[in-house]
């Protein structure tokens, strides 16, 4: 046995010392292994990126991978990891370069590689560099083994004469060979976010992208899901999720070839995009993560959820509050007296926050509609006189904290920032200029403009140190698009900006880490994880009501985490139940936006009972593996549940969407339990004085039983919901 062990570890670092001899990089999670590899012409090829491989011998039998001659010839052309453009590849690079002599071409070679341990994983660092121009290319590959994600992103720079144009910069380049791919994409509007649809990718370009700048992800958000032979499914096949962290304009591009080979482009958008870049300048790319699963999106989604918790997302360990918003109830009408009501009312509810919206600024130009104020952050007397101080001092004798909402990147005309400084706003100095929602975009590729919006946060905390939450909005697109700042350099304003953004969330982040914030853009057109280092959540859509909402969360589970999606109770779609409307909430980070008073006493009492759920059972909820059961777009029935870690507790919520007279139900089988445990069913979230109906109700079965024969949930009755705790005895 002792002899067998020593000849498997000769046998294998002989394999490491070979594939360092031929240069070849593994980038391995638990599950899955990416291979590059150098060819003899000093260029980097993808051999491989699949199921991980058992033996490490074998990661040398793969050959240079110059897969692309349909002449069955050695060529060049290939699987190459960061192609450029203008040599002997005919379908889209990874980067496109104009050298300052006017020369379109570059080709990198290997230079370098390391690889070394960060939080969670191992980086690989690959130098890559043209041999006939100073220009490099710096490739970065996190994995994470346990959550099997790989991060990656690209850094480019150069000690030319002269300035570079850069007109394509992707993230990284990835190369599948399948019999069959198929696209899920996540199509978006007002009200109408994270729609699925799948298609299959043949021969030629599909791409997705957006070109709206800060409300970027308004009618495309920036993930995919790709069906690997087959379209995606829950809970079988093979499957990649894919998602670019780029708060701006970004775009996928899935090219399939001459030879049935896919390349999946990962990038910000190149539109209105020439990049000069001066030497030594480092540009770099956003982040692309993706993971992959052979058993379908479920487990795919889950990896990504781990992943974000664990390591990306602000605060992904840490806590969240529940919270009654005043949106929906007041508008713009309300005063520091009616305020004051709310707060009470937030604490009779039980939620832990406050939330103040928009509304509540301006003086010369008061926020009383959305026509007048954007810019002007300071509190507007009439309505406020005792200010944030008042507000916060409030809060606290309600028993409640105080969140306040910005929306810091904008500005209206009608604003004293806007008379004194016209310059900061991104619009074209020689057209009507056209307005979205009545405002414009701050020009935040100028370094006074990132002063100012960082000013909006500092100085609300430094006046008051105990406000304890932003929503921090984004309403409209960039329109007019022309930045007074950048002059002649206009090819930087849709990158630039996004890294004015970038710079002042660093700086809060800095000195108020503590600090939630929700990312909110009209809705939910800001979603991505770069957004998400700063932000401990995302609004995912001012449709509130329950129906579409339960297809919404469906879409934006599947990359997100539920605590980073926000969902609120409102009075959207009142003909359905205010429990229906909080269970669909529930299977989120759950808030109100509605004016209790409008609800009757039992309809209160359920709402205090479901608010007291949900924070005994947030730690399933919130933190817990999630497996989305039965799919709304299937049919007319939607089931989830969350299960924690060591399986001893479980929350199922089912929801009866518009079923048919007579419709056949089927049991829903559960999952994530464990099977030799017993676990007691109980129906929570019941109206007062009303009874389960729920023939497993009390009782107590196996995990394997409720995972292979299920509960029979569903039901025909119209909007209808149950939300079940399972806890094992
Ligand atoms: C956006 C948000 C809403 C609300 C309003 C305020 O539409 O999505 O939740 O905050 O702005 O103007």
């Amino acid at each position: 046995m002792k002899k067998l062990f020593v000849l498997l570890m000769a046998l294998s670092m002989l394999a490491q010392i070979n594939a360092q001899e031929k240069k070849i990089f593994r980038i391995s999670t638990d599950n899955t292994d990416l291979i590059l590899q150098v060819a003899p012409n000093g260029r980097l090829y993808q051999s491989y990126l699949g199921d991980k491989l058992l033996n490490e011998q074998d990661i040398n039998n793969f050959s240079y991978a110059v897969k692309g001659g349909s002449d069955g010839s050695v060529s060049t052309r290939g699987w190459e990891v960061y192609p450029g453009s203008g040599a002997e590849d005919y379908f889209e690079p990874a980067v496109a370069i104009t050298h300052y002599d006017g020369n379109p071409s570059t080709i990198f070679r290997y230079v370098s590689a390391e690889q070394k341990e960060v939080k969670g994983g191992t980086e690989t660092v690959i130098n890559l560099k043209d041999d006939q121009y100073p220009v490099e290319v710096i490739l970065h590959y996190i994995a994470y083994p346990k959550e099997n994600v790989i991060k990656t992103w690209s850094e480019i720079k150069h000690s030319e004469k002269k300035p570079i144009n850069l007109w394509r910069y992707a993230s990284t380049m990835l190369y599948f060979s399948n019999t069959n791919y198929y696209l899920t994409e996540f199509s978006s509007d007002w009200a109408k976010e994270a729609r699925m649809s799948t298609q299959p990718l043949m021969f030629g370009k599909k791409v997705i992208d957006t070109k709206l700048g800060s409300r970027a992800a308004m009618h495309a958000h920036p993930f995919f899901e790709l069906g690997l032979d087959q379209p995606v499914q829950e809970q079988q096949g093979r499957v990649m999720l894919g998602t670019l962290g780029w708060t701006g304009n970004f775009q996928f591009t899935f090219e399939v070839d001459n030879v049935g080979n896919l390349r999946v482009i990962p990038a910000i958008n190149p539109y209105a995009s020439y990049y000069e870049l001066k030497a030594n300048e480092i540009f770099s790319t956003p982040e692309f993560i993706f993971t992959f699963s052979n058993n379908g999106t479920g487990e795919a989604s889950r990896n990504l959820h781990a992943w974000a918790r664990n390591y990306q997302l602000k605060d992904g360990q840490g806590d969240r509050l529940t919270l009654l918003n005043n949106w929906e109830n007041t508008y713009f009408n309300f005063n520091e007296e009616l305020l004051g009501e709310l707060m009470k009312e937030a604490k009779h509810l039980g939620v832990d926050m406050f939330l103040l919206d928009d509304g509540w600024f301006g003086n010369k130009h008061p926020r009383n509609d959305d026509h007048a104020g954007l810019g002007d952050w300071e509190v507007m007397k009439s309505k406020l006189p005792g200010g944030i101080p008042a507000l916060v001092k409030s809060a606290k004798e309600a028993g409640v904290r105080f969140g306040i909402w910005i929306e810091p990147e904008m500005v209206n005309p009608r604003s004293d920032l806007f008379e004194k400084h016209p310059d900061w706003a991104i619009h074209l100095p020689n057209r009507e200029t056209y307005y979205y929602r009545n405002q414009l975009v701050l020009d935040l590729s100028n370094p006074k403009v990132q002063d100012f919006v960082f000013g909006v946060v500092d100085n609300i905390l430094t006046e008051n140190p105990e406000v304890a939450f932003f929503k921090w909005d984004c309403n409209s697109p960039i329109t007019n698009v022309y930045s007074p700042y950048l002059k002649d350099k206009q090819g930087q304003l849709y990158i630039n900006h996004v890294r004015g953004i970038y710079n002042v969330l660093n700086r809060i982040k800095d000195k108020y880490p503590n600090v939630p914030m929700m990312l909110c853009s009209g809705g939910g057109a800001r979603c991505d994880y770069e957004a998400l280092k700063y932000f401990t959540e995302f609004w995912c859509s001012d449709n509130t009501d329950p129906v579409e909402r339960i297809f919404i969360q469906w879409g934006f589970s599947q990359i997100f985490p539920s605590k980073a999606m926000c969902a609120h109770v409102t009075s959207w779609n009142k003909n359905t139940s205010v429990k229906f409307r909080t269970d669909v909430a529930s299977m989120c980070k759950l808030g109100f936006d509605l004016g209790l008073k409008e609800l009757n006493a039992d309809e209160l009492a359920y709402c205090q009972n479901a608010v007291a759920n949900w924070k005994r059972l947030k730690s399933v909820i919130l933190d817990g593996d999630q497996y989305r059961l039965v799919s709304p777009y299937d049919g007319n029935h939607m089931a989830i549940m969350y299960t924690a870690p060591d399986a001893s507790k479980a929350v199922l919520y089912t929801y009866d969407i518009h079923p048919r007279f007579g419709e056949k139900l089927f049991p829903v089988r559960l999952q994530g339990l464990d099977a030799k445990k017993m676990y007691k069913v109980k129906e929570i979230n019941l109206m007062p004085n009303k009874n389960s109906n729920l023939a497993v109700n009390e009782k107590t079965y196996s995990g394997d039983y409720l995972m292979k024969v299920g509960i029979n949930a569903f039901t025909t009755n119209q909007t209808h919901s149950r939300v079940i705790e399972l806890t094992a005895e």
